[in-house]
């Protein structure tokens, strides 16, 4: 009856069962409970009569339980509210969490994503190993399994640790086994492939996390790159590595520059996925990720504070190689093209140094005047190189600038390109995922600050503002017009987001891997 069955990485399986008599083997059933629309009504007018009930769910096992709760006050389904009750005393579930979801109608996909990371952290500290959702509880015959599966994505999204370097202690959610319970056979056919997706989802999402989380002594250009070879093997991808001899014969003479500081060599992989019957149609989509091993800033040197986030500077490369892996997995109908750049930023003898030029692979020479906008440089050649592929679309992903996150927080990307409709299909995609991206300009004006006295340009203005912007027309100049391109800065966002509950309180979020897998299934 199991969905799929359990995979290696992840210790947890998903499933889909029906209500049966004999009930279902679980620890704990979260029931969501619904906080009644008519409550205001009751409190203005005859608040003796009982029957304006504080909450509104379909009839049900713990019914009367949940009745009485709302008639004491105690617990009346307001939206983040929950009660964790042991024997509960019923035929199915001994012990049950009760999820306050507030108004049935308010319910959306990211409102039960929410729920479901919460509930993780309550189902941690309790030490419950399995869990079953009453998806007949849910409002909606025809949106029940989507918010089914909204809350089980939630709930697994925050389910992860990163443990590899811990010699003691133990992970804090004993949880391995989630059920999705209906008795309804369309619904139950839906979560059926919401179980298979989940699976995929958290053993892309958790690559891309264990990457961004590595360390940058382990966490070397040529580490990601055998483990791209390992991964992509056993997905049925194509996998290139291109050391830096490879890349020298490239010419990709930019990219090769900000490693030129590091006694480590720098990575090029090219990935190749090509869907089973691909028709003479089919469209290819490139895919270009920074991957910054570590950036100190070069010899344009960052600050020491905080500088050990800079280990993360390869979460767009970790990012793109998680979207593609889970769309190969699911069987994506498109020619994919990943091009991720590995690389490490040190200041040294051999470092580049503010002034020097370097021509890039497409043949423009760049004024190299602040080393640590080295992320544009990484990108110029492997977006050149890219487009060798002729891709339809390309997408990049990049930590590329601290001014993201002054322009926008936290609580989305920014993105920018050269065709607006684009844009707005990828911002509809992470409007339904969750992973929100705001749109910036990019005119040509910003460009005219990065003329350069003796090359071609500089890799950054001599005004300071709109920083993103700067970043992205820069790499404007290495991309096609006949491309369609989209660029996300996701320097806000790849780490650190535990304003979300579905996200872990800290370290890399695995931000925009669903957004940009949905993007590839798409077709
Ligand atoms: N990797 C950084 C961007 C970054 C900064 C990501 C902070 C996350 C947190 C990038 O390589 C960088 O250093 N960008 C510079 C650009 C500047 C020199 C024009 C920046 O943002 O300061
Ligand atoms: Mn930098
Ligand atoms: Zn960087």
């Amino acid at each position: 009856m199991a969905a799929t069955q359990s995979h290696k990485k992840s210790a947890l399986v998903l499933e889909v069962k029906s209500k049966s008599k004999d009930g279902f083997e679980t620890e704990v059933e979260w029931v969501p409970v619904f906080q009644s629309a008519a409550k205001k009504k009751d409190r203005a007018g005859d608040s003796e009569k009982k029957s304006a009930k504080a909450v509104e769910n379909p009839k049900g096992p713990y019914q009367a339980l949940i009745g009485k709760l709302a008639d004491s006050g105690a617990f009346t389904g307001g939206y983040k509210s929950s009660q964790f009750i042991r024997f509960a005393g019923h035929e199915g579930a001994e012990h049950i969490y009760l999820g306050g979801c507030g108004a049935a109608s308010d319910l959306t996909e990211e409102r039960a994503r929410v729920l479901g990371g919460l509930a993780y952290l309550k189902l941690a500290t309790e030490k419950v190993r399995a869990l079953s959702i009453a998806v007949d509880a849910l409002p909606g015959s025809g949106k029940k399994a989507r918010l089914a599966a909204a809350f089980a994505e939630g709930l697994v999204l925050r389910a992860y640790e990163f443990r590899k370097y811990k010699t003691k202690g133990e992970s804090e959610s004993k949880l391995e086994k989630i059920t999705f319970v209906t008795a309804d056979a369309k619904a139950k056919k839906e979560l059926q492939s919401t179980a298979t997706y989940l699976e995929a989802l958290l053993e892309c999402v958790q690559i891309t996390r264990d990457w961004s989380n590595e360390p940058s002594n382990e966490g070397t250009p040529e580490y990601f790159a055998e483990q791209c070879k390992k991964i992509a093997q056993a997905n049925g991808i194509k996998c290139k590595i291109l050391d830096e001899k490879a890349c020298a014969d490239e010419k990709m003479r930019l990219f090769l520059s900000v490693g030129q500081g590091s006694d480590r060599e720098s990575r090029v992989v090219i990935l190749e996925y090509t869907p089973k019957q691909a028709s003479k149609k089919v469209k290819t989509v490139a895919l270009v990720g920074k991957g910054v091993t570590f950036d100190t800033g070069g010899i344009s040197i960052k600050p020491s504070l905080k500088m050990e986030d800079m280990k993360h500077d390869m979460t767009g490369a970790a990012t793109l190689f998680g979207a593609t892996v889970l769309a190969a997995k699911l069987k994506a109908n498109v020619k994919i093209v990943t091009v991720l750049a590995f690389t490490e930023n040190m200041p040294s003898g051999h470092a580049i140094k503010p002034g020097d030029i370097v021509t890039s692979r497409n043949g423009k020479t760049v004024e190299i005047n602040n080393t640590d906008a080295e992320g544009r440089l990484v990108l110029a050649d492997a977006l050149d190189l890219a487009q060798d592929y002729q891709p339809d679309f390309m997408i990049d992903a990049a930590t590329l600038t601290g001014a993201v996150q002054v322009a926008l927080g936290k609580y989305c990307c920014g993105v920018l390109g050269n065709d607006d409709r684009f844009i707005r299909q990828l911002q509809a995609i992470g409007e339904e995922t969750g992973e929100r991206m705001w749109q910036l300009p990019l005119f040509d004006e910003y460009f005219d600050d990065m003329k350069s006295e003796y090359a071609d340009m500089r890799n950054v203005a001599n005004d300071p503002n709109g920083g993103t912007i700067r970043g992205a027309i820069f790499l404007k100049q290495f991309v096609k017009k006949e491309v369609k391109w989209a660029h996300l800065d996701i320097a806000a966002t790849a780490w650190d987001m535990g304003q979300f509950a579905y996200y872990p309180r800290r370290g890399a979020s695995g931000a925009y891997v669903r957004t940009v897998a949905e993007f590839l299934r798409s077709f």
